[in-house]
């Protein structure tokens, strides 16, 4: 039976680059800088086995965590969420205004069910991250890329196109971006919190990686300088936690938080209690912190000898952004070499990233020539080792 809706179509050539992606990863011999996985190593393995064990014994827990949850998720985890992620932050949450999801994706997910109609428009970075386009389309809504430079979105160019457009909705990954390794500079944010209020625009602020920052200052997010309740602040564990616990939270005005609760209670009645339980004790006993510094340690290391690989192993005409934390930089090659046919080269000499195309949209130019490289998920020596492979097949087309 191969009559799908018009709306799997839309999704179809990213799906496909992001399937020989994952394909090409299943090889142990390929180092792979393509996926966006956190470092191994930074999972709290030890933590989640000790509060396993005694949380699940103990009998009301692990009656509650089998049994059919609340939507907006359990208290435990939305208050740690009010308390040790947002605070730090400066935003002051009332527990009413936090839903916990499904991971970062759901958020999206439910934001769209709320707020999209077919053909609605909604304005991106250019570059942006590929899976937001995927559920963006899969809402069949038009995504018009707005341009960025090294401070992130350029507001003159949002402005424009919010006259040309009328968008629903601005998505934005301010910090350390996804996939340039970007952040949007403080005046900017500011000014971008302004002009959703100004347009009546949702601005749908995706933050999963700002919590992991290994050099500079902290800004604040998008959702501080919101007066009007018009940005909806979507965040995810998997980069602080665990990807495969699938938690995430979103943090909006009650109201439509209230929305939200309905639209999950009709996609998938809650999330997953065992693990919101499991991620709620690990904050609660306090073990987040040094957690925390210990994953930044593990990345900041890895950024580290990224970094230098570029710049002592890439021929010296190749641009690549400095990401002061997150798990990606963004190397931009000479125009006339397409990093998507180059990956067929790049995998048989046993090395894969992600080619940059697929995350551009209509609006700005697409660029074939630029890929993102994900220094997270590899071991500082294979780093080494993968980063010798990759040059040698850019040096191969220069
Ligand atoms: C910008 C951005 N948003 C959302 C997500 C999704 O996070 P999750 O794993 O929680 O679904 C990711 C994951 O890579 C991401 O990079």
């Amino acid at each position: 039976m191969t009559n799908f809706a018009k709306r799997m179509a839309y999704m179809q050539a990213t799906a496909d680059v992001i399937r020989y992606l994952f394909d090409s990863m299943t090889d142990p011999e390929t180092i792979s800088f393509g996926g966006g996985a956190p470092a191994r190593e930074a999972l709290p393995v030890e933590h989640v086995h000790d509060i396993a064990a005694e949380v699940l014994t103990r009998e009301k827990r692990g009656v509650q965590a089998l049994q059919y949850g609340n939507p907006i998720g359990i208290p435990e985890l939305r208050q740690a969420v009010v308390e040790r992620l947002l605070a730090p932050k400066g935003l002051q949450s009332k527990l009413e205004q936090v839903l916990i999801v499904g991971g970062g994706i759901e958020g999206l997910n439910l934001i769209c069910q709320l707020y999209l109609d077919p053909g609605d428009v909604i304005l991106v970075e250019s570059p942006t991250f590929v899976h937001a386009v995927e559920v963006f389309k899969m809402f069949e809504a038009r995504c018009i890329a707005c341009q960025t430079d090294d401070h992130g979105l350029v507001i003159e160019d949002v402005e424009a196109k919010i006259k040309q457009y009328s968008p629903k909705m601005i998505y934005v990954i301010p910090t350390f971006q996804n996939p340039s390794g970007r952040t949007l500079s403080l005046e900017r944010r500011k000014a971008l919190a302004e002009l959703g209020s100004q347009s009546d625009v949702v601005i749908l602020e995706d933050d999963p990686y700002a919590e992991l920052r290994y050099s500079g200052e902290a800004l604040p997010p998008v959702k501080y300088f919101d007066q009007t309740g018009h940005t909806i602040f979507a965040n995810s564990f998997s980069k602080i936690f665990s990807p495969g616990s699938r938690l995430g939270y979103v943090f909006a005005d009650a109201s439509i938080v209230r929305k939200l609760y309905d639209a999950k209670t009709a996609t998938n009645s809650h999330t997953n209690v065992v693990t919101q339980i499991l991620c709620a004790e690990f904050f609660n006993r306090g073990l987040y912190d040094a957690h925390l510094k210990h994953i930044c340690d593990i990345h900041r290391e890895r950024r580290d000898v990224m970094m230098e690989c570029i710049k002592t192993k890439l021929p010296a005409e190749i641009k690549s952004v400095y990401p002061d934390g997150g798990l990606f930089t963004w190397i931009e090659l000479p125009e006339h070499i397409d990093t998507t046919e180059l990956l067929r080269d790049a995998v048989a000499q046993k090395v894969a990233y992600m080619p940059g195309r697929e995350f551009f949209v209509e609006g700005q130019p697409i660029r074939n020539n630029c890929m993102r490289i994900s220094f997270g998920g590899v071991v500082p020596e294979k780093i080494q080792i993968g980063m010798d492979r990759l040059a040698h097949v850019i040096k191969s087309k220069l």
